[in-house]
């Protein structure tokens, strides 16, 4: 049997939902999987060819080996083919993307015993934090948080006018290090600031009111102790308001910065690339839009759907300004 399993990227975080929200966008990891006579084969082509390993450390193939294990699956030899769009430790979830690929690429193998909630109890498990694995699975905006013993998703359709354009900075920020900076204890104005904004983040979402959603992208538990490892972090959220961004917030632990924008526009990326240059820091910038499926199977009609949505969006240099 071959499986073919499409990934979203994620944005985690959302400004104020550190560990507990992210959102899923239009940029996809692809896991190919074949069950063989023998061995462990792995390919990788797109973004990590060069890095990620093709042996049994391989994330993919650990996460899918642990799902055989669980449902009690021996297959007889493994072959991988990893097709990645998704820059790799910028912040935009590719780790999870593996382990969401591996996940559900391994569990249609052996016939789909668990269901995405179980799969999402694992890969929370792998991950530490539900906030990337979650939207990965669901599509969307999710919030996740665990309660009475177990995971409570909450699954948001971001608004449809809502599009972001993301800043991606030439160098890696392990997730590691971008943790190790925050403080293990804030102050409590600051844990009500968060949770106030979380509640208003979640309610915009429900009535769709994205004059709301701007004014809940503001944190403090974590952007503001990274922003010493993002050099012009403050100037590119500047740029990115003047140009007339909704709110700009570090995607995920850094370093992508993510603004939101009502409808596409390149114009906000352009302008966070120029204040990151002058930083002396490079960028690439993708035109983004929320990804409303989650994780997807080959043959799946959404597939062909969602490319043909991003092709138009890479395409669309209009502001609503
Ligand atoms: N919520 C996590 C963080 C996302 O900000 O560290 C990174 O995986």
């Amino acid at each position: 049997m071959n499986v073919h399993v499409r990934v979203p990227a994620t944005t985690a975080n959302l400004g104020p939902g550190f560990d507990l929200m992210g959102m899923a966008v239009d940029l996809y990891n692809e896991v190919f999987l074949k069950e063989t006579d023998g061995g462990l084969h792995i390919t990788v082509e797109g973004e990590g060819a060069e890095t990620i390993p093709l042996d049994e450390s391989n994330l993919v193939y650990q996460v899918a080996h642990r799902l055989f294990r669980e449902v009690g699956y021996t297959p007889r030899g493994l072959s991988f083919h990893l097709k990645n769009d998704i820059p790799v430790t910028r912040g935009l979830g590719s780790s999870s993307a593996a382990v969401v690929g591996g996940l559900a690429a391994a569990n249609r193998l052996c016939g789909d015993p668990l269901s995405l909630l179980e799969l999402l109890a694992i890969a929370a498990d792998i991950e530490g934090h539900p906030d990337n694995v979650a939207p990965a699975l669901f599509g969307g905006v999710v919030l996740t948080t665990e309660a009475k013993g177990r995971l409570h998703t909450v699954r948001l359709d971001p608004p449809p006018e809502l599009a972001m354009v993301a800043a991606i900075p030439e160098f890696e920020l392990p997730t590691a290090l971008s943790r190790e900076v925050l403080p293990s204890l804030v102050p409590r104005q600051d844990a009500i600031f968060n949770a106030a904004h979380v509640a208003l983040m979640t309610a915009a979402l429900m009535r769709g009111d994205l004059e709301q959603f701007s004014a809940a992208l503001a944190d403090r538990l974590h952007q503001p102790y990274r922003s010493p490892l993002i050099p012009g972090m403050p100037d590119v959220i500047a740029a990115a308001d003047r140009a007339g961004a909704l709110g700009t917030v570090l995607s995920g632990a850094g370093p992508t910065m993510i603004a939101f924008t009502e409808g596409p526009c390149l114009r906000v990326g352009q302008e966070m690339q120029r204040a990151f240059a002058a930083h002396g820091v490079d960028s690439v910038i993708r035109v983004l839009l929320p990804d409303r499926e989650g994780v997807a199977y080959q043959g799946k009609e959404l597939i062909s759907t969602q490319q043909d949505r991003k092709q138009d969006t890479q395409q669309e240099i209009v502001c609503h300004d």
